[in-house]
């Protein structure tokens, strides 16, 4: 008899192992381990699924860049680099509910009307359920093809027989393959799955987005190597309760990172949002100390949002310090700061700081208005509405220079701001000064001469 071979496997991050453990020693979670088996070689897949290349010369290597499908959602178009890449693998995560089934089954309807023939593989959800949400959503093309089926096996074979132009997965979790013996949905399965998966799309040229779900500690379930091994990552942030969603580029081999797109969640689906800075800051307060506006980079876009702070004095020993949205430690280091430098107690306040709108920000250019937030907040004196701050804080309260400044500016003149308070040691074009007040700072004691 063939002896099964086993290892054990963190179901947090993929780690290996030949005898169970308690806590994994690559990711630190508690219990994770599971006993699966390892693949043995099943020769009807992996004979299937050979490249059978020989080397060629570089230069003999044809590809263009034309080899891109664009989808016609200029969002989605946005964060994939210009449209889908031909051969690409693109896994989507989020949180249950988010928008990812609704998302692919619009961009693929969008496909389908340009006449692509294109598949939709659910293992989630029955046909009915995916036309009830078709119907939502206006997808009614002949071109979008549906497939409820969880089998490898069989999702392979049909893939190969339709030869559709784009595939989607939905969800990579639910996808089983029966030459192993482990549950869907543990490493062991997400793993061979995707690899064949992602094998069959680099062999046919067919582009394959995969649905990923995603664990309550935010990372994408099942092993991260499945990061490592697709194209590009997306991946929806924040959590379900805004109307709007916005899609970040994690990682990407054919384009920009950290590009986001913006979507509002309608009856009829997801709709895009083509001005996310007037997005961002409608619902934002008149003369209220506490907000501040920044304009920030997200991948090659500038997007002006609002950092709002919240600093009272405490009424316990120990200040509470919360931070949405921007990194809790750069917080508690902009408030020594704030208490070193420029003489303002911040030691005994608590301190709520939110970025509005549900959106990440961890670029240091939003230093600055961190610093003009809690300043502004723990004096009581809003900062002028017309007001844009930007630029990373050094320990000793210097204001030091940022990359990408003009496109800043001009951003923030474009959405009517007239005063910018912009770092010393960037030198930018004049022009601007004529549509908005440049005011140039070195230190944070500066800061204050210019923020109200
Ligand atoms: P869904 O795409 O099923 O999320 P996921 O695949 O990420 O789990 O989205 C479901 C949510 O979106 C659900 O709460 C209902 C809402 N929704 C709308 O508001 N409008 C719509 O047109 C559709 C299709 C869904
Ligand atoms: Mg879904």
């Amino acid at each position: 008899m063939k002896k099964i071979k086993t290892q054990f496997f963190c179901q947090n991050c993929g780690h290996q192992s030949p005898k169970w453990l308690g806590r994994c020693p690559s990711c630190g979670e508690w219990n994770q381990f599971v006993e699966e088996e390892i693949r043995t070689n099943d020769p009807a897949i992996s004979l299937e699924l050979q490249f059978n290349g020989t080397p060629l010369p570089i230069d003999a290597i044809t590809a263009d860049e034309k080899e891109r499908i664009i989808t016609g959602i200029a969002e989605m178009d946005r964060v994939l680099g210009g449209g889908i890449v031909v051969g690409s693998a693109i896994l989507v995560g989020g949180d249950p509910g988010i928008g990812k089934s609704t998302l692919l089954l619009q961009v693929l309807q969008c496909l389908a009307e340009k006449e692509m023939k294109v598949l939709y593989i659910s293992g989630e959800e029955s046909a009915r359920q995916i036309k009830l949400r078709g119907t939502r959503i206006g997808a009614s093309s002949k071109n979008l093809l549906v497939l409820v089926e969880i089998a490898l096996e069989n999702i392979i074979r049909q893939i190969k027989e339709l030869s559709p132009e784009v595939v989607v997965i939905d969800s990579i979790q639910t996808v089983y393959s029966s030459a192993l013996s482990s549950a869907p949905g543990s490493v062991g399965q997400v793993r061979e799955t995707s690899g064949s998966l992602i094998l069959l799309s680099k062999k046919t040229g067919i582009p394959a987005f995969l649905i990923g779900h995603v664990t309550k500690d935010g990372s994408i379930a099942g092993p991260k190597v499945l990061e490592h091994m697709v194209d590009t990552v997306l991946y929806f942030e924040g959590d379900g309760e805004h109307a709007y969603r916005i899609i970040r580029t994690i990682k990407n081999r054919y384009g920009p990172t950290n590009e986001i797109g913006v979507f509002e969640m309608r009856d009829n689906g997801l709709q895009q949002v083509s001005n996310p800075s007037g997005f961002f800051l409608t619902e934002r307060p008149e003369g209220a100390a506490g907000s501040v506006v920044v304009p920030s980079m997200e991948g090659t876009r500038p997007i002006l949002v609002e950092i709002q702070s919240l600093v009272s004095p405490t009424n316990l020993g120990m200040p509470r310090r919360t931070a949405i949205g921007v990194d809790h430690s750069r917080v508690s280091l902009l408030v020594a700061v704030i208490d070193r430098i420029c003489g303002l107690r911040l030691g005994n306040q608590d301190i709520f700081l939110n970025v509005a709108g549900g959106i990440k920000e961890d670029e240091p250019a939003v230093d600055l208005g961190i610093v003009s937030s809690l300043i502004s907040s723990f004096l009581d004196r809003p900062i002028d509405s017309g007001t844009v701050v930007f630029g990373e804080v050094g320990l000793t309260g210097e204001v030091r220079g940022i990359s990408q400044t003009e496109i800043r500016i001009k951003e923030a003149a474009r959405m009517g701001f007239k005063r910018c308070i912009l770092p010393r040691t960037i030198s930018c074009n004049t022009l601007w000064e004529k549509k908005i007040k440049l005011f140039r700072i070195g230190t944070l004691r500066e800061l204050l001469e210019h923020l109200f």
